[in-house]
This record gives C-alpha cells, structure tokens and sequence, in this order.
C-alpha cells in the first residue's frame, strides 16, 4: 500500500519532510499541500510532488477522501487544532513538536486519541530514532547498571536578538526533556534552574547559558547546560552515569585530520546536519505505522508530559534556584 499523505505547513521542515517522503523513502508519496502562505505550498508542489494538490486551509486536506494521513509542520500554535482535525477524522498523524503549546492544548489531544480508543499521533522527537541515542539506550538498559546521574549539554553557536529566556526550554530542551525519560524509562519529579553568569555574547532578552537539574522518580539527577551563545559549534553531549559504569552518547561521524601539527576533528555547527538521518528512520517508522491505519514512536503522551516539563522548566527559571515539582496525571493505558 502507498500511504498518501498530506502536509500542513510548508515551511523548512515541512518542505524537507516532503522531500524525504517523495525522494528518499518508501511506502507513501505526498498528494496534497497546504499553507496559509499559498506560494509556499505552490513551490513544494513544484520542486517536490507535481502531482499532489494545494489545498486552501489544512482543514479541508485533513477531510479529502485522497489524504490518508497527516503531517502537521506548520508553527507550533496552530498543531493542536490540526492534530485535534486529524484525530476527528480517523487520521494517522504526524506532528512536529511542539505537540500543543500549552499543557492544556496537549491534554486535549490525550484525552481525543484515548476517545478514539487507538492510536493515531506520532510527535516529532526525532532523537529517540538518532542511531547514537538508540545504541546508548541499549548500554543504558543492559550494560552499566542502574542509572544514578546524566551530565548533558545542548550548546547552539548562535541564536537571534527574538530568542529569550524560555525559549532556552521550550525550543532547545525540549529534546533533552524527551529522550532522557526514553532513555532513562523514567518520570521527572521536579525541576530546577541555576544562571551562572551571562556570556558577553548573550542578549538584553537572554539569560545564556542556563543549568537544568531535573529529578526523576527513580532518584536520577540529570543535569543539562543550555548554552546557546557557545560560539564554537552545535555540540550535543551526554553522559550516563550508572551502578557499573559510565555510558556516553557518540561523537557524530568526523574525519579525524594530522594536520599544521594538530590532531583534529571537525565539529557541526548546524543542527540540522546533526540529526538528519534519524528524521529519516522517524518518517519511514511513520509511514510503516500509518499504512496500518495507526501511529508508532513518539506519543501524544509523551508530547503533553514535554509539555507539563517545559512549564515547569519555565517557572524554575524565575525560582532564584528552588525546585519545581513536576506532578504528573496518571498515564491513560493506550500509552502503556
Ligand atoms: N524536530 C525538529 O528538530 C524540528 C526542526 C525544525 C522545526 N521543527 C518544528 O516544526 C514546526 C515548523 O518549523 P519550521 O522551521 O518549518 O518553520 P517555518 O516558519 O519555516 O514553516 C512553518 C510554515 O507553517 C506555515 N503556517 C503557519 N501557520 C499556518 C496555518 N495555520 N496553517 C498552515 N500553515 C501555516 C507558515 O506559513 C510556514 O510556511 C515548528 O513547530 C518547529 O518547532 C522541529
């Protein structure tokens, strides 16, 4: 079966999804497009899927007999109404995070999948599909033990003037927020925020870096630096520290140089180059999902605790150090 599949959104990550559907994997093409900016739409059409249709708003391609599943990347604030359509309709869908932008936005879409009774949404939290997360996760699981702590860093080379103080949470650590719960198979119980002092390079808006320290239920202490003026690259760290032994996330793949009498390798600075495979291995674990009529990976669940995390993460940042209890609902069993 081909899934036909339908994008909301067709902005940067709308039109690279796009592309990887039509060009790079199997069992579904795209057939329909729509954006509220129509040539955006237009242009994919063209460069990516000729054949597939614009449609006006993304509520009629969710409705259209041709569409067989959804992917939602348009901006954050408009996923939950697309999702919410796409769950009405019977509707495998993909979102991008975040899943909703509030916690309650979130909550609606738990409580309209469960409705349905089956599941239908996959959140876009590509890192669970990156090949380095998923061989740490197997040392995590079967090699050093209990897990005690997790030492992590998210540092960006650069961000612009409109980047601020939360968005430190709720655009860069929501990752972090997502993978170490996959990775640790654990529930956050609080969080905390310390400043060290603000790098020159920061902004008026911007208190960079920052220090996450998230419990767990199990009693793990993670703590993540969210240093986002770093200068020198895009550098995703982290270590698990277990009852045996220590497991760490791989380097990306570099060419290691003997070069001007210095041993080197080369670091990203693009972050987008970083996970590039594992949006692959993530949409192809959509469509394989999808052409039986349902949703795989990450879950709307795991989008609504992202959610109640980041909240929390937020309100520490204005705790001068003290922590946030994270309490979380009881888990619906479609997610168990
Ligand atoms: N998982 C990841 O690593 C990752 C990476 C990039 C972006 N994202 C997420 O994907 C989403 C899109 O990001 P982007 O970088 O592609 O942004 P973008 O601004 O490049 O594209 C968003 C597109 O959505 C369109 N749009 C806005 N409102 C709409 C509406 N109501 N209906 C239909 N289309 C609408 C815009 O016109 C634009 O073309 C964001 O939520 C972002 O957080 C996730």
């Amino acid at each position: 079966m081909t899934v036909r599949i339908g994008v909301i959104g067709t902005g940067a990550i709308g039109r690279d999804h796009a592309r990887r559907i039509n060009h790079v994997l199997g069992g579904a093409k795209i057939v329909a497009l729509s954006d509220v900016n129509k040539a955006s739409a237009e242009a994919v059409r063209q460069d990516i899927a000729p054949d597939a249709k614009v449609y006006d708003t993304g509520e009629e391609l969710i409705a259209s007999s041709d569409v067989d599943a959804v992917l939602v990347t348009s901006w954050g604030a408009t996923h939950e109404q697309y999702v919410l359509a796409a769950i009405a309709a019977g509707k495998p869908c993909f979102c991008e995070k975040p899943l909703a932008t509030t916690a309650d936005g979130a909550k609606r879409i738990v409580d309209a999948e469960v409705s349905h009774g089956k599941r239908l949404v996959q959140v876009g939290f590509m890192r669970r599909y990156d090949a380095g997360y998923v061989a740490l996760k197997q040392a995590v699981d079967s090699k050093i033990g209990a897990p005690i702590m997790v030492h992590a860093a998210h540092r960006n080379p650069t961000v612009p003037e409109q980047y601020v103080t939360p968005m430190a949470i709720h655009d860069t650590l929501i990752h972090e927020i997502d993978v170490f719960r996959w990775l640790l198979n654990d529930d956050y119980v609080s969080a905390r925020v310390l400043f060290p002092r603000s790098s020159a390079r920061s902004h008026a808006k911007l208190k960079d870096p920052q220090i996450v320290i998230l419990e767990t239920a199990k009693g793990t202490i993670i703590n993540v630096e969210v240093f986002v003026n770093c200068h020198y690259g895009y550098d995703i760290q982290c270590e698990v520290v277990g009852e045996d032994g220590i497991a760490r996330l791989p380097e990306p793949m570099a060419i290691q140089m003997r070069l001007g009498a210095k041993l080197q390798n080369e670091i990203l600075t693009d972050w987008k180059d970083r996970f590039i495979a594992s949006y692959d291995v993530e949409l192809q674990d959509f469509i394989h999902a999808a052409a039986k009529g349902t949703a795989s990976g990450p879950t709307s669940w795991d989008g609504y605790v992202a959610a109640i995390t980041s909240d929390a993460c937020v309100t520490a940042q204005d705790s001068e150090g003290d922590a946030v209890a994270i309490n979380l609902p009881t888990r619906p069993s479609l997610y168990n």
